[in-house]
């Protein structure tokens, strides 16, 4: 089969580098793709969100699978540009429709998704600039702190959370009567704060039936301690303790399967990963987002703990046997850790000369953000390189994991020493 990732980060690689090992890969091709992705596959210059050049390729190229890893071509609707295409809806596409992917696009639509399908959440209203004042009064009923969330997609930085009222409010009017995060954020959820440990379950699904995938923790805090601004995420775990049989079984009666039900029941085709990001509310679990996709950099650590051939269960999404298909994991623990570029989640320098890779030997190094240039490899992005470890439980593959960060080097590298610091 010839298969075509779309994306560059870290996630990418890991999708890239297990699609590579299956027996049924063919011609694997990554757009953009990053330095780590060139060693499992082909790179290709072009941009997630240009379906004419994507579709140019693909059918240049004889794909026969896309695998979209980011949340914006799905947004976009890529499935949707595929499938009313005559030339290009026998190609599967793993995601789900511009409908479906509305589950992420919006946190409004996802709210009332919730509801409708009675599926534990926090409780909440939305807001726009016509009834702000009800949005000060929603406030005033609850408790501090305040989660006011931006409706649309703004760069994972759309969340905000504040222990004070009066900030509360003056956030709030930014957002829808000042476009404080442009037009995503002219509606606003404003939503009950959670508090307990949060744990990402990841879906598999054709639309019917679904496979769960290994649960994750990621740890999002720029700082040691969970401190600091918001990243993409410095590092993850998996599994995560508390999350034994019992508590995923519940996980899955609760939410994972009034979930698939649920869009099935409202008409919404969806065969793709489904991120459920929970937190544990005294053993509660309730849903603070959906992510369309999956996390990152949790795939690095989800991936290598499947055991099966990831592009064989791909395969079935489309011919009808995903649901025979089996879904083997790695009892052992797996950890990363995310190398970052001084200054990041803010600006940072790029360019920086990466060197020690190829000591590395206890674990597995994915390119999150990193370029060749003239056979020097270089930083290329806030995340630079996640480094997945294996063990019989997670100290001894983050011991692992820490190990390797210090043989890789690069001006200004910097990573968090107390990822699992709270398990
Ligand atoms: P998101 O950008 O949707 O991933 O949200 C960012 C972070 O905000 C989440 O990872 C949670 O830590 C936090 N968060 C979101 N919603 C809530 C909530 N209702 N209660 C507590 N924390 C929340
Ligand atoms: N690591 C969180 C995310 O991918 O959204």
């Amino acid at each position: 089969m010839n298969v075509l990732i779309l994306g560059s980060g870290g996630r990418e690689h890991a999708f890239a580098w297990k699609i590579a090992k299956s027996s049924s890969c063919n011609n694997l091709f990554i757009a953009p793709g990053n330095a780590g992705t060139a060693e499992v596959g082909n790179n290709v210059e072009i941009d997630v969100n240009d379906f004419e050049s994507i579709k140019k390729f693909t059918l240049s190229k004889g794909i026969e699978m896309v695998v979209v890893g980011p949340e914006d071509p799905l947004v976009n609707g890529i499935y949707d540009f595929f499938q009313e295409d005559e030339e290009l809806q026998n190609i599967s596409l793993i995601g789900p429709s511009k409908d479906g992917a509305r589950l992420e696009g919006s946190k409004e639509f996802a709210k009332e998704f919730m509801i409708r399908h009675a599926i534990p959440t926090a409780k909440y209203q939305a807001f726009t600039k016509k009834n702000l004042e009800e949005g000060y009064e929603f406030l005033k009923s609850l408790d501090a702190p305040y989660v006011l969330k931006a409706d649309g997609l703004a760069a994972g930085k759309g969340v905000l959370i504040l222990d004070n009222l009066q900030e509360a409010k003056t956030e709030l009017k930014a957002m829808v009567a000042d476009a404080k995060f442009g037009n995503a954020s002219s509606t606003v959820v404003i939503e009950e704060f959670l508090s307990g440990i949060e744990l990402s379950v990841f879906v598999l699904t054709d639309g019917d039936s679904y496979k769960i995938l290994p649960s994750a923790k990621d740890y999002k805090r720029i700082g040691e301690g969970d401190t600091g601004l918001n990243t993409g995420g410095m590092g993850a775990i998996s599994p995560v303790p508390f999350a034994d049989r019992f508590y995923i079984e519940k996980v899955e009666r609760e939410i994972v399967k009034p979930t698939v039900e649920g869009l099935k029941k409202d008409g919404i085709t969806y065969k793709g990963f489904i991120f459920i990001g929970l937190i544990n509310v005294k053993g509660q679990p309730k849903v603070i987002e959906y992510n369309v996709r999956m996390g990152d950099p949790e795939t690095e650590v989800v991936i290598p703990r499947i055991k099966s051939d990831l592009l064989n269960l791909l395969k079935g999404i489309d011919d009808g046997t995903f649901s025979e298909k089996d879904l083997n994991i790695n009892d052992q623990a797996a950890t990363t850790v995310m190398l970052v570029s001084k200054g990041y989640p803010q600006s940072y320098e790029k360019g920086e000369a990466i060197s020690g890779i190829e000591d590395v030997t206890e674990s597995i190094v994915f390119h999150a953000g990193t370029k060749n240039e003239n056979e020097q490899l270089r930083t290329s992005g806030g995340r630079v390189i996640a480094l997945t470890s294996f063990g019989e439980n997670i100290e001894k593959a983050l011991a692992k994991s820490f190990a390797s960060a210090e043989k890789i080097s690069f001006r200004g590298k910097y990573y968090r020493k107390d990822i699992g610091f709270d398990l």
